[in-house]
């Protein structure tokens, strides 16, 4: 059995600029899914997966994360007081236990590739995973825990792909594999943003990694990519020259919450999977449907 996967590394550190003006002062992470922030779903399904330290990698306006992830005294004494038993029973469940969680900040957005950088120290000499807060991947059973499953039979280092229509692969990393077996193949190449017509497949790299720890020393080196930033993908290609990298295609629907059309989207699925707001959100949605 590989070494286990103990720590998740979250970026938070980008600017969201996509999402401006709801980014100015409140981070892109923090944007609500029904009535959660995207870093509530990634951290609960890192910790559905066995994880057991979660690891931040902030900047600047990005303490409310620290907040959200603490116990806020008044707010929970307040509601000691009233009687609202259930939801600071929720508050408790969703709250990781103390000393579990840490904090390290990028000073400045250099790129996902330097943000993952940054965790080196916190990580340490041990497999880790790495999950893109604004990936939502609305499954059965966690996307991760799937990874790791994989990673528990293959080692070496894992990433979650998933198939995208041919025409869009132009817009993400996309793989090149080998025959798998089942959900789990070997890659044998990744491309970022490919030309139009010439990806080597329609499978495409989501925001999930099992990376291994000589991933730091290959970022350390790296020089700036693709749009000046440190790139994740780039030190992963280096990786692959000595170590395995196996693709994993999982069982999900995942949702580009980066976008505003998957953020949307997000809240309609997962509001629909709600049953205290489905019966009421249905008409309304068939309603406007209807009416374009
Ligand atoms: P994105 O590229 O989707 O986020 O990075 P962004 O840069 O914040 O958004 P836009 O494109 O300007 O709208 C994916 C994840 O990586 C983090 C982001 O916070 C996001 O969760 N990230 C990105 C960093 O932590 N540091 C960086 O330098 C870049």
């Amino acid at each position: 059995m590989p070494a286990p996967i103990r720590k998740a590394v979250f970026p938070v550190a980008g600017l969201g600029t996509r999402f401006l003006p709801a980014t100015k002062a409140v981070p892109k992470e923090m944007l609500t899914v029904v009535d959660r922030p995207l870093i509530q779903y990634v951290v609960d399904e890192a910790r559905a997966a066995g994880i057991e330290h979660l690891i931040f990698v902030t900047g600047r306006n990005k303490h409310v994360i620290d907040d959200h992830f603490d116990i806020a005294y008044e707010l929970e004494a307040t509601l000691r007081a009233r009687g609202k038993h259930g939801a600071l029973k929720l508050l408790e469940e969703l709250r990781p236990t103390a000393g579990t969680v840490s904090f390290t900040r990028q000073q400045e957005p250099l790129g996902l590739g330097h943000a993952v950088w940054c965790a080196r120290e916190l990580v340490g000499a041990e497999p880790f995973a790495v999950l893109l807060p604004d990936v939502l991947v609305k499954a059965e059973r966690g996307c991760l825990a799937q990874m790791i499953e994989a990673y528990n039979e293959r080692g070496g280092n894992v990433i979650a792909v998933e198939e995208v229509p041919k025409d869009q692969t132009h817009n993400y990393g996309v793989v090149d594999v080998a025959e798998g077996d089942g959900p789990f193949f070997d890659v044998r190449d990744m491309v970022e943003k490919p030309a139009p017509g010439t990806a080597p497949s329609n499978l495409i790299i989501t925001g999930r990694y099992i990376l291994q720890p000589e991933v730091f020393g290959l970022l350390e080196a790296q020089e700036t990519g693709a749009g000046g930033e440190i790139q994740l993908t780039d030190a992963l290609l280096s990786l692959m020259k000595s170590q395995s990298m196996t693709g994993v295609q999982f069982d999900g629907k995942t949702y580009d919450c980066g976008s505003k059309s998957g953020f949307l989207a997000a809240n309609v699925a997962y509001a629909l999977d709600r049953p205290d707001l489905a019966d009421e959100l249905k008409p309304v949605l068939r309603e406007l449907l209807d009416a374009r």
